[in-house]
């Protein structure tokens, strides 16, 4: 019998190399609050993504939340019914209500074209995802918020060390948030930011991921606890020694993918972005009509073998039940994510999966036709 495989794995470095980072934390007895790891890896993140200015949170949901009250966003807020479910929930939390909009094709990310006709009087803001790391329309979207005086915060919870041809991905909107949970390219076990514009904007939300506090005794809103612990922070310095290599294996496993799937019928990856560099953080199929399984069909007989793929993403944001009364959530407003969600299937991929594992992937996939 075959260990599972799952649709990733966290990656760990060697834990002897983490045992000098523990014994630090033990020596200096600071454990939280903006301590010597977490300056270490707010400025080592910048120089490797290529920011100004980074706040670090203990995930991405409460960086996604905060971006939203440090720009006091109210009423509606535009975004996508193609991502995990936290894009919108951050939006029920902070009070927001969410409007989704359909998506492209090409890239499951939102539609520019159909953003104006969802714009209404309460409307105050975009939250975009750069699915799977594939960057959205950010030109057309930003000409859209200028046009309409809206803020743009970018759930780029997937595109750690994506670059677009001007720079980090990171960089588009007015803010934008990410997450380093395990599951991601660059993991710090839980943890999170936000990307500022400038120094004042991180001021702000570092006051607002601390309870709202300025000094001892001053406290100048109502502040959540988002502070990452050093322990997460230590974990993300030694994740970013091993970037280049996790980087190197996800290129690889994908390239893999894409040479021996795409004489499948039926089979069709989501095509590779323009943009100059991508992080291979999923590997999304589609699973089409001339495929002799359904995507359900295929996704149990995977699991039968012990290969955990992943329906990311369904049931879309909007079918689930605090959603699905929203006008917006109209099945005929929405008809490219309910196909893309019906057909999406994402398979293993991670550092460590090894040539005989994705191959039994692989050989599952194209057995049918034998
Ligand atoms: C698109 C997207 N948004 C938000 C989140 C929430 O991030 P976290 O799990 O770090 O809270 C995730 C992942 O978990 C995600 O994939």
């Amino acid at each position: 019998m075959h260990k599972p495989i799952y649709v990733t794995q966290p990656y760990l470095p060697p834990l002897s190399e983490f045992i000098p980072y523990l014994e630090q934390i033990w020596d200096s007895k600071i454990v939280t609050n903006g301590g010597p790891f977490h300056q270490q890896l707010e400025q080592a993140l910048c120089e490797y993504l290529g920011v100004k200015h980074i706040a670090l949170f203990s995930n991405g949901t409460l960086a996604l939340i905060t971006a939203l009250q440090a720009l006091r966003v109210t009423g509606e807020v535009i975004t996508t019914p193609y991502s995990f479910v936290a894009t919108a929930h951050s939006l029920l939390w902070h009070g927001n209500k969410p409007v989704f909009v359909d998506v492209e094709t090409d890239t499951l990310n939102l539609d520019p074209d159909k953003i104006e006709s969802a714009i209404t009087p309460q409307t105050t803001a975009i939250m975009p995802v750069h699915c799977y790391g594939n960057p959205c329309n950010v030109e057309a979207i930003q000409k859209i918020a200028d046009n309409y005086n809206l803020r743009v915060i970018y759930d780029a919870c997937h595109a750690f060390g994506v670059q677009d041809q001007g720079g980090t991905l990171l960089r588009h909107g007015d803010l934008s948030c990410i997450s380093f949970h395990a599951t991601k390219v660059f993991n710090t076990f839980e943890g999170g930011a936000i990307i500022c514009p400038d120094s004042k904007t991180k001021q702000r939300i570092d006051h607002l991921k601390n309870f709202g506090f300025v000094d001892e005794i001053t406290v100048v809103a109502p502040g959540i606890n988002g502070k990452m612990s050093e322990f997460n922070a230590a974990i993300g310095m030694l994740q970013l020694q091993h970037m280049d290599t996790v980087m190197q294996r996800r290129a690889n496993v994908d390239a893999i993918y894409r040479e021996r799937l795409k004489n499948i019928p039926g089979i069709r990856c989501l095509p590779q972005t323009a943009s100059r560099t991508r992080n291979y953080s999923y590997f999304p199929i589609l699973v089409e009509a001339e495929y002799p399984l359904t995507r359900d069909e295929l996704y149990k007989k995977l699991r039968e073998n012990g290969i955990n793929g992943r329906r990311y993403f369904f049931p879309l944001i909007s079918e689930f039940s605090m959603y699905r009364g929203l006008p917006s959530s109209a099945p005929s407003n929405l008809p490219n994510a309910i196909e893309a969600s019906q057909k999406i299937l994402c398979l293993p991929i991670y550092p460590t999966l090894n040539i005989e594992d994705q191959s039994r992937v692989i050989n599952i996939i194209s057995e049918v036709f034998l």
